[in-house]
């Protein structure tokens, strides 16, 4: 009894201490005023304010493993923007980087492991982390709840397995792929063995994020795009759906939604949208209204503006995200984030940002006119 009355009392606390729930709400495709928005990469390069913060910070690797630098990074396009949610200041990397691969970030480059998997004895060695190697991300987790005090939800991460594995193996970005393929071609063994290591920690992660104060997660599969049919299933899809299946669905007393983002995924929306996940991410590619009749608003979409729409001037970003949610329509029984196809680019003018929120906070309510389950 008495334990009854604890956990009822801190249900209702988690649930009355979030002010703004329209993006979680959003995702579970319940009734809301106004279409909510964040976009991917929101705290970056392009606000001068986030790289006075990595200057202090000296270097990538410092800013993210530094809890109080991860926090004011995290909140800076809050200050200046009205969005919905906060992500967690990190990188998909730091998983690897934690199974001693040696990561680092050179100014003006991409990141770079010293010790890609390239030989059967690499792979060998291979092993789940111990979590504890993380303990850093959150920290931050729970630093930026403190900081946010409620303000808007806070979105937690990682990368998807096959997304990490690519980096794992090239040791760095690539056009081609062409190193983690000859693996996937030559040693499929070998792939598969790195795929459910990350797997596994990636599940640890996202749940140890979670129980730390994420309140919805979203697994990036930017490179899944890149594989052949059947072999994106078998290679990206089948563990990301590993890693979904895994995760803890309720904390604090609420539902913890899931995003799943697949770049170059289109194709394979049905398959993608069965995985467990709450919400899948689009780019920019993918018709919304399709999309929607596709899966039946099964699910809730995330998306799609081409980031380099915020190149062409406010009138152009205006009917650009007016294009957005009109393809998306009457929101009805779906749910629709709006974000980006992609990550914001660096020489994005932060002007346009403040554009793009404004017009889908004054145009989206519209679609949201008919009242139902409220
Ligand atoms: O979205 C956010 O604001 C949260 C932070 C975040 C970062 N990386 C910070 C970051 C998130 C969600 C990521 C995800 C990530 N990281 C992905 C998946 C999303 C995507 O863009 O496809 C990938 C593939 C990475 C790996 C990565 N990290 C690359 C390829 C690079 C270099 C390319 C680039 O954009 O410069 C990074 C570095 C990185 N991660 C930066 C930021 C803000 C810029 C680095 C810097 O400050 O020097």
């Amino acid at each position: 009894m008495h334990a009854l009355r604890v956990t009822l009392k801190r249900i209702s606390v988690g649930a009355i201490s979030l002010k703004n729930d329209v993006f979680l709400r959003a995702l579970k495709r319940e009734a809301v005023p106004y279409t909510p928005t964040w976009l991917m990469r929101q705290a970056g390069r392009y606000l001068p304010e986030y790289n006075a913060t990595r200057a202090r910070a000296g270097s990538f690797m410092g800013l993210a493993q530094n809890p109080a630098y991860a926090a004011e990074v995290t909140l800076q396009p809050l200050k200046r923007f009205n969005l919905d949610a906060a992500i967690l200041f990190s990188d998909i990397l730091t998983v690897p980087d934690a199974m001693g691969l040696g990561l680092s970030f050179a100014q003006g480059e991409g990141p770079r492991f010293a010790h890609p998997l390239r030989t059967e004895q690499d792979v060998n060695k291979l092993e789940v982390p111990d979590l504890s190697k993380l303990q850093y991300v959150f920290d931050a987790v729970s630093v930026i709840r403190t900081e946010l005090d409620g303000r808007v939800p806070l979105i937690g991460f990682a990368g998807s397995p096959f997304t990490v594995a690519c980096y794992m193996v090239e040791g760095k970005g690539s056009d081609d792929y062409r190193l983690i393929k000859s693996m996937l071609y030559a040693r499929p063994d070998l792939l598969h063995r790195i795929l459910q290591i990350n797997a596994q920690t990636t599940a640890q992660y996202l749940n140890a994020q979670i129980k730390a104060g994420a309140q919805a997660v979203m697994i990036f599969d930017s490179w899944g795009g890149v594989l052949a049919d059947q072999l994106f299933q078998q290679f990206s899809l089948h563990y990301t759906k590993q890693v979904v299946q895994q995760l803890i669905k309720e904390h604090e007393g609420r539902a913890v939604p899931s995003i799943v983002f697949t770049k170059g995924g289109g194709q394979w929306l049905e398959q993608i949208a069965s995985c467990g996940a709450d919400a899948v991410g689009l780019d920019w590619t993918v018709d919304l209204s399709g999309a929607r009749k596709r899966v039946a608003d099964s699910v809730a979409f995330q998306g799609n503006l081409d980031p380099m729409a915020l190149f062409g001037g406010e009138s152009a970003v205006r009917a650009e995200v007016r294009r957005v949610l009109d393809a998306f329509g009457e929101v009805g029984r779906g749910g629709h984030v709006f974000n980006l196809g992609h990550g914001i680019s660096q020489f994005t003018p932060p002007e346009a940002v403040a554009v793009l929120v404004d017009e889908v906070r004054s145009y989206s309510p519209q679609f949201h006119g008919d009242g139902r389950k409220s």
